[in-house]
């Protein structure tokens, strides 16, 4: 039997609405391996809501979520669903890619707007306009991944592609 925890970390980073947590949730059922989405992880670790850390400045949420990258990267054999704005810190780009592969699900601010619940997420809120500035301005970024991962078919076809991904790599 494989031991998972000898396996690498499996990251999954992009825009918020890209699917993240939805492949990350998806991956960790087939694959059978543990799924842990960072901000919940990070919200249960700093005993806060990631709301209440934005209200105190958004230096106070990324402070939290180098300190949530870190103690992530610790581990192995997890599937780890990012908060968008990982990238906003390479540092914790670095720390992850030390414990695994790190993804990049791919996806146009324009699909994003098109069917994202925008509601409870500050950073897509204010609308089209600031997801297109937050696209241009991080997918540099975004490219740092390991591998890039197009999020522009159906769920079931970008959900082949990662699996494909992985099986290639071995993963
Ligand atoms: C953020 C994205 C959010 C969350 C926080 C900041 C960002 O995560 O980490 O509100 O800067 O893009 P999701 O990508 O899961 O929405």
């Amino acid at each position: 039997m494989t031991n998972v925890n000898k396996k690498p970390n499996l990251v999954l980073i992009g825009m918020p609405g890209s699917g993240k947590s939805s492949f990350g949730r998806a991956l960790a059922k087939e694959l059978g391996r543990p799924f842990l989405d960072a901000d919940d992880v990070l919200e249960e670790r700093e005993g806060t809501t990631i709301a209440d850390l934005f209200r105190n400045g958004e230096d106070a949420f990324r402070e939290a979520e180098t300190r949530t990258s870190r103690f992530l990267s610790e581990r192995r054999g997890q599937i780890i669903a990012c908060g968008g704005g990982v990238v906003e810190r390479m540092e914790n780009i670095e720390a992850y890619k030390r414990s695994g592969v790190v993804i990049f699900i791919d996806r146009s601010p324009e699909a994003i707007m098109g069917d994202v619940e925008t509601e409870g997420r500050p950073l897509l809120k204010s609308g089209r306009e600031r997801v297109i500035e937050l696209y241009s301005r991080r997918i540099g970024k975004y490219c740092a991944a390991d591998f890039i991962v197009e999020n522009d078919g159906t769920e079931w076809q970008v959900l082949e592609r990662l699996l494909r991904l992985i099986e290639e790599e071995e993963l």
